[in-house]
Formats: structure tokens, sequence, C-alpha cells
């Protein structure tokens, strides 16, 4: 390699670490995003430019795949992000399983580092790619989001990994050990299958509310096969690249672990939610409505106000009313938070994006153990469309699909409203028994509606 282009690899990879600790802070996060593609656009510039190569094929997958990417990003809605992140996943992933597949098909006969390389690449790049299918089709509901059990699903899922384990040691052995006496490409091909296979096995017993820890798993493993894809090119910044993203991703599947308080393993076999129907108590109790004009008289006396954002606020895109009638109440001398629980929405800081994007200061972002402590002196608790976040039977039904996950405990507020269209569940499909609370008071309809019908109400005052 040409010192130039080592060069450019380190100047690459130090603009991805950079770019990486700037997406820490909501303020420098813009900033670190156009870093990291200034360093992948050095990347790609520095391996390009090395020569040597048929630039036909790479022009045609830049100008097909370069076009299909801006027209799907120009068009995604903020609410569909979460999927579109998944198939990215699932992309980086099928990408490096393409890659180990074409190197074993080029130079069948490899040194055995290099054979395990693109071993690791196509079964950890398979499971990566149809495993964020499966997830893309659950988190747009073009798959029913419930777990799917049946009885010894732990058994075949561990003897489809133990068979393609065993297949890329044939593999293995056979281009690095024996120096490639062939015959065993049925043996890849299984291992590629298999990677498939197992992709979907994994993904579909993991159901409702564990879907964001799912996600970033995927997304580290397709960091992870996109590192093996660089031993198996020798390609240092793919595996600087790769190696990032497998580790960040990790980092986030233990922080969102933590968030639902529940461990990676239970996660991945205890199949969450499958009771739904059978386990948790059916909620039941009077409900309260009460309109958007007389929710105005309680809150112009309201002296702490806390926001709890959730998925219903992106759908309704609300946020720009929401930024609106938190400046109302502190200018009507009220003491207003947003408290932000880790898994609301559908991606992990989906509610930060939609509330920094109306502009609400970040110093009213609050997490769920900044209120917590302190909600009975909270006068008004506004949840917009938020749902499997506040339900109580999280800490009161030990019997619920939810028990265990911490909350932001609104039903401890002095008032709570609930905004939403109707009595349905949230995302995990479990009754939510803060409707029926003493201190709840449902406000039926579209958040965004409901919201600027406040707004109106303080402008009219
Ligand atoms: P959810 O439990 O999904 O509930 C959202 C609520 O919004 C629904 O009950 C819905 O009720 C309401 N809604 C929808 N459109 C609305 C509109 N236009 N106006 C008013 N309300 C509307 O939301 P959450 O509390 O944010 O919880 C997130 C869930 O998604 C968790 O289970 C979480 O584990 C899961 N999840 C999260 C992520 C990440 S990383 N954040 C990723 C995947 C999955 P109506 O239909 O009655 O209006």
């Amino acid at each position: 390699m040409a010192a130039w282009q080592t060069f450019a690899y380190i100047l690459a990879s130090i603009l991805f670490i950079m770019g990486l600790k700037m997406l820490g802070r909501a303020e420098t996060a813009k900033r670190g995003n156009r870093l990291s593609a200034v360093g992948m656009l050095i990347a790609v510039i520095a391996t390009l430019a090395a020569g040597g190569l048929d630039y036909t094929w790479i022009v045609l997958g830049l100008v097909i795949g370069g076009a299909i990417g801006a027209v799907a990003a120009r068009r995604v809605q903020m609410t569909g992000m979460p999927e579109m992140v998944a198939l990215l996943n699932g992309s980086g992933g099928l990408a490096s399983m393409l890659v180990g597949t074409a190197e074993y098909v080029r130079v069948p006969e490899v040194p055995a580092f290099s054979a395990v390389a693109i071993m690791l690449t196509v079964l950890i790049g398979g499971i990566a790619a149809s495993g964020s299918v499966v997830a893309f089709g659950k988190l747009s509901e073009r798959i029913d989001g419930k777990p799917y059990l049946f009885r010894g699903q732990k058994v075949l899922n561990a003897s489809l990994l133990a068979l393609a384990l065993l297949a890329a040691a044939v593999v293995v052995i056979d281009a690095a050990v024996i120096g490639n006496v062939g015959g065993v490409t049925a043996a890849f091909v299984l291992v590629l299958l298999l990677a498939l296979a197992l992709g979907v096995l994994a993904v579909i017993p993991i159901g409702g509310a564990d879907m964001p820890i799912v996600v970033s798993l995927l997304n580290s493993y397709s960091g992870i096969a996109a590192a093996a894809a660089g031993f198996v090119i020798d390609n240092n910044v793919l595996v600087v690249a790769g190696s990032l993203v497998g580790a960040s991703g990790l980092i986030l599947t233990n922080i969102m672990c933590k968030a639902m308080n529940r461990s990676l393993a239970n996660v991945l076999f205890g199949g969450f939610g499958a009771e739904i129907t059978a386990g948790g108590a059916a909620a039941e109790g009077v409900v309260k409505p009460l309109t958007p004009e007389d929710a105005y008289f309680i809150l112009e006396a309201a002296g702490s106000v806390v926001f709890v954002p959730g998925y219903g606020m992106a759908v309704a895109q609300a946020q720009h009313v929401v930024a609106e009638l938190a400046d109302l109440l502190v200018k009507n001398g009220a003491d207003v938070r947003h408290a932000i629980h880790p898994v609301a929405g559908r991606m992990p800081g989906h509610m930060n994006v939609l509330l920094a994007e109306a502009n609400v200061p970040y110093e009213q972002l609050v997490e769920p153990g900044d209120v917590n402590p302190n909600m009975e002196t909270i006068d008004v608790a506004i949840v917009i469309g938020a749902n499997d976040v506040v339900n109580p039977a999280a800490k009161e039904d030990p019997t619920s699909p939810l028990w265990g996950m911490p909350i932001i405990e609104v039903d401890r507020a002095r008032t709570c409203f609930v905004l939403k269209r109707s009595m349905n569940p949230g995302f995990a499909g479990v009754d939510n028994l803060l409707f029926f609370k003493d201190n709840t008071r449902m406000i039926f309809g579209d958040a965004k509606a409901t919201i600027t019908g406040m707004v109106a109400a303080f402008k009219d005052a």
C-alpha cells in the first residue's frame, strides 16, 4: 500500500472516531455526522484512487446504490426512520456477506486466517442481513410484532448454529490446510443458507418492546461482519470502521438492556411478551375524558409541568406545537421539563431528535431518573402519544410482560393528561392501567390537534 493511502486511511479513521464522539451530544451531533461522512469519503477515494481496478462495475454500483439510497432517504418520513435504519443494517450485513462469497469464489485457496475471516464474514453478515429484514417487518408492522415461539426452538437454533460452524470449519480446512482439494462448495453454500435462516430464527421469537435491543444488536453484527470483510480484502480502514460500528452497537445494546432492566440473554432467549394474552391483568375501570379547553384551566394554574413524549408524538408530528405550549407555560410562570424515556418512540434518541428539531432548549430535556423521585410534586404530567413507557403495570403487575421495566411514573403526578386517539395499547400490546387511575384525564384525539387546542385556549385567554 502506498504511503499516501496509509495516511488517508489514518486520517479517515481519526475522523470516524472524532465524529462518533461528537454524536454523543445533541449540540455536536450534526457536525459529528458530517465529520464521519467526510472520513468515509476520504476512505472511498483513497481506495478507488489506488488503481488496478475495473471501474465499470464500481461506477455502476455507485450510481444504482447511490440513487436508491438518496431517493429512500429523501422520501422517508421521520416515523419511518427506524425501519430504514433496520434495512441499512441489513444492507451492511448483505454487502459483507457478498464480499466474503466473492472472495471465496475468486481465490478458493487462501491462508487459514483469510479463510476464517471469509467464513465469519459470510456467517455474521448473513445473520445481520436476514435478521434485519425481519426486524424491518416487525417495526413496520408488516409482520406481527408478537414473538413466534415453538417447542424445541432453542435446541433447533443451537443445532443449526453448530451445523453452520461445522460446515465453516470444513471450508476452512479445505481452503487453508489441505490446499483446496475441492468438493466443499456445498459446505460453503450450507453456511450461507444457514446464516440467513439463523437471522430469521433469532429475531422471530423476540417481540414487542424488545425491538430496540434487537436493532442495536443487529447494527453491531453488521459492524463486526464489515470488520471481518476488512480482513478478507486486506483493507485497514474497513477493519477500523467495522470495529467502531460493532463496538458502539454493543455499547448501545447494553444501554438499551439497562433501560429495559433486562439481561441480553433474557431478551434473546426469553420470548418476551409471549404471554401477552395470558399474562397481565386486563385493565378495567372508569375513564375520565377531558377536552383541551378544560385542560387549559388546569394548566393555567400549574406551577410545574412535565411533558412525556412517545411514539404518538412522532406520528402526529406534534413536536412544534409541544414546544409552543411549553413556551407559553414557561411565560405563565411554570417550571417545564420534557422527560424522555430511553426507549420512547421507535429508535434511540427518537424523541430527542424531534424536540431538538422544534428548538426545545436542551436544559428542559431530562431523564426518567430526574423526575421520578419528585413526581408527587409535579402539578401536571402531559403524556403525548406515549404508552408502554408510562404503563404502571411495569411496577404493579408481576404477571405483566412489562414487569420490571423502568417507566416514567406519571401515575404519581398530581394530575396526568394522556393524549391519544383511542384506548388501544402501545407497541408491546399490553393494556395500560394508567388510563383508569383517579388522577388521569384522557384527552382523546390526534396529539397535534389536542395541543393546538390548548395553545389556542392560552392565546385566547
Ligand atoms: P407506544 O407504546 O408505541 O404507544 C404509542 C401510542 O401513541 C399508541 O398507544 C397510540 O395510541 C398513540 N398514537 C399514535 N398516533 C397518535 C396520534 N396521531 N396522536 C396521538 N396519539 C397517537 O409508545 P412509547 O410509549 O413511546 O413506547 C415505545 C415502544 O416501542 C416501547 O414498547 C419500545 O420498547 C418500543 N420500541 C422502541 C424502540 C426505541 S429504540 N425507542 C425501537 C423499537 C421498539 P392510539 O392509537 O390510541 O392513538
